[in-house]
């Protein structure tokens, strides 16, 4: 299966969404590799820790050979395939992405550049189906429309729609608006939380520096739902956060 993670606009957590699913998904013993089809602004890889890697999905298209030759696997145990940060691959061409894609043995799940430009729209004509992110406003939710009708066209399966960075205020659009106007389901709800941002301070998955948090469980969830293997939310969660928090905070007393 290759399982395209698009957006209308930029910014949303593609690459957030990405990775963690991944490793959610990696965690309950799926078969998945993520891939950064973001070849102009890459940074996939920048997320996990490293900024040059010797062989990257560009690599792979320029050179015809295989994409499991730029198969890296990450200390948490997700497989990955990265693309490179230098200007030198702006021209790579991806109107093949897909023969490239059939043939690996794993699962994909895609990391596409937002909009609709030459890149993404080759990232989505690669896919069996698409997951498109967006935050609760206006614009988000006129761009993804966009991306929905393109797929549809395309005959790509718009799987559905994943709301992030939730803050739960009376601007934001509720979910069923947001179902309503595009006409897809949101099978995910993701909260804004600062553990992801500081999680890509530390260049560590979410799900993997903080698998208690808020976050994590809506990537975990949506990865059960994904995989249909079985995820229970841990007893006690909000005293188990709240033990966490104290733990993480030695000044927290002021001591
Ligand atoms: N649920 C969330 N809560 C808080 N911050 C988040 C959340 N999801 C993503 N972020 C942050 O938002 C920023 C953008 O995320 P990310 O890079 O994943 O977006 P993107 O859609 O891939 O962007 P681009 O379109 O530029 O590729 C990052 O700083 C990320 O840490
Ligand atoms: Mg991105």
């Amino acid at each position: 299966m290759i399982r395209g993670i698009l957006s209308g606009k930029g910014g949303v957590g593609k690459t957030t969404t990405t990775i963690n699913l991944g490793l959610a998904m990696h965690s309950m013993g799926e078969n998945v590799v993520v891939v950064d089809g973001d070849i102009k602004n890459s940074n996939l890889g920048l997320h996990l820790g490293i900024l040059k890697y010797n062989t990257t999905l560009q690599e792979v298209i320029e050179k015809k050979i295989s994409l499991l030759s730029a198969l890296y696997i990450h200390e948490t145990g997700l497989r990955f395939i990265p693309a490179h940060v230098s200007l030198n691959f702006l021209e790579t061409d991806l109107s093949n992405f897909k023969n490239f894609l059939n043939k690996c043995p794993y699962n994909l799940l895609i990391d596409s550049p937002p909009g609709l430009n030459k890149e993404s729209l080759s990232v989505l004509r690669s896919c069996d189906e698409i997951l498109v992110v967006l935050e609760p406003y206006l614009p988000d939710i006129t761009d993804c429309m966009k991306t929905i009708e393109i797929a549809k066209e395309m005959n790509i399966k718009v799987g559905g729609l994943i709301l992030n960075k939730l803050r739960n205020k009376n601007y934001e659009f509720g979910k069923e608006e947001i179902e309503a106007c595009t006409n897809t389901k949101v099978i995910s709800t993701i909260p804004f939380d600062e553990n992801i941002l500081r999680s890509l301070s530390l260049k560590n998955p979410i799900v993997n520096y903080n698998p208690l948090s808020k976050a994590s469980i809506s990537y975990f969830k949506l990865a059960s739902e994904l995989s249909g293997k079985e995820f229970k939310v841990p007893k006690l969660l909000g005293l188990k956060r709240m033990l966490q928090f104290v733990n993480q905070k030695p000044n927290f007393f002021g001591v």
